[in-house]
């Protein structure tokens, strides 16, 4: 099967990335969703508009497989990272430096930095060469370091920060090669997702998006990049996040 619009979800079992890949493929301006996971996402059925492979991003054997299974399906003008990780067994935001541990900084700095980054070198290189195309990797506002304010959560915020760091380097690269492709970090704000639930008591209720709200919110950003936002940072409303 070729594809003229091809979109690619890598995450796609997880909250955002769930409803990122279903609203794309309730997009009939995509003949095909690509939705890439370590398993297949809750409901998701295969059809001629969508399929899923399996994929981790930690193994670059399975993206390897996962890369060569997508350029079958053609040149991919979206591609989104939606993997991340901030709990989970060993694995809990550090409130003080008493907290830091070398194997869970390991972990999140490999989830939520060098996974993408891989994923990066091995889809980058599907995108079509003359065609507008963007990368986009949700990261978070807490990965800013101009503005941490309230300083904890070390290892999630620091792999954050070198996740935009990796994108704005590959934003820099992939230009030479795809000079219509954009590469970019995005903060979706605070979701309804099993990655936000332990923390959201302090979230006002109108400040925590549906996952559906917040794909339909990155969407959005994605469509108004221009070629200057190349290796920028943007918030769910379009709004540039300092470095
Ligand atoms: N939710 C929020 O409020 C919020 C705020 C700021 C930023 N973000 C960022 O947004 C992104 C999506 O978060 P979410 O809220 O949708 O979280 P989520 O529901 O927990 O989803 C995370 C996804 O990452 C996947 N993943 C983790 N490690 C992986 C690996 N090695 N290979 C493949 N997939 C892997 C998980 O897959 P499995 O199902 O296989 O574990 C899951 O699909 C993350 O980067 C997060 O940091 C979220």
């Amino acid at each position: 099967m070729t594809s003229r619009r091809l979109a690619i979800v890598i995450g796609g079992s997880g909250g955002i990335g769930r409803a990122l890949a279903q609203r794309l493929s309730d997009d009939t301006a995509y003949d095909h969703v690509l939705t890439l996971s370590r398993r297949r996402p809750e409901g998701w059925d295969d059809s001629l508009r969508r399929s899923w492979f399996p994929a981790d991003i930690l193994d670059e054997e399975s993206l390897d497989r996962a890369a060569r299974h997508a350029a079958r399906l053609g040149a991919p003008s979206r591609i989104l990272v939606a993997t991340g990780r901030l709990h989970g067994a060993g694995l809990a935001p550090e409130k003080t430096m008493r907290s830091l541990d070398l194997a869970a900084l390991t972990a999140l700095f490999a989830t939520n930095a060098a996974g993408p980054a891989l994923a990066a070198k091995h889809f980058l290189p599907l995108t079509p060469r003359d065609q507008p195309s963007v990368f986009a990797a949700l990261s978070a506002r807490v990965g800013s370091i101009g503005d941490n304010q309230l300083g904890g959560w070390y290892g999630y915020r620091a792999a954050k920060a070198a996740l935009n760091m990796l994108i704005h380097t590959l934003a820099i690269e992939h230009r030479r090669t795809r000079p219509l492709g954009l590469c970019v970090a995005l903060h979706p704000g605070t979701v309804d997702t099993d990655l936000s639930a332990p923390f959201q008591s302090g979230v006002a209720r109108e400040a925590l998006f549906s996952p559906d709200q917040s794909a339909e919110n990155l969407l959005a950003v994605l469509e108004g990049l221009r070629a200057e936002h190349n290796g920028g940072f943007f918030a769910w409303d379009g709004t540039p996040v300092p470095w």
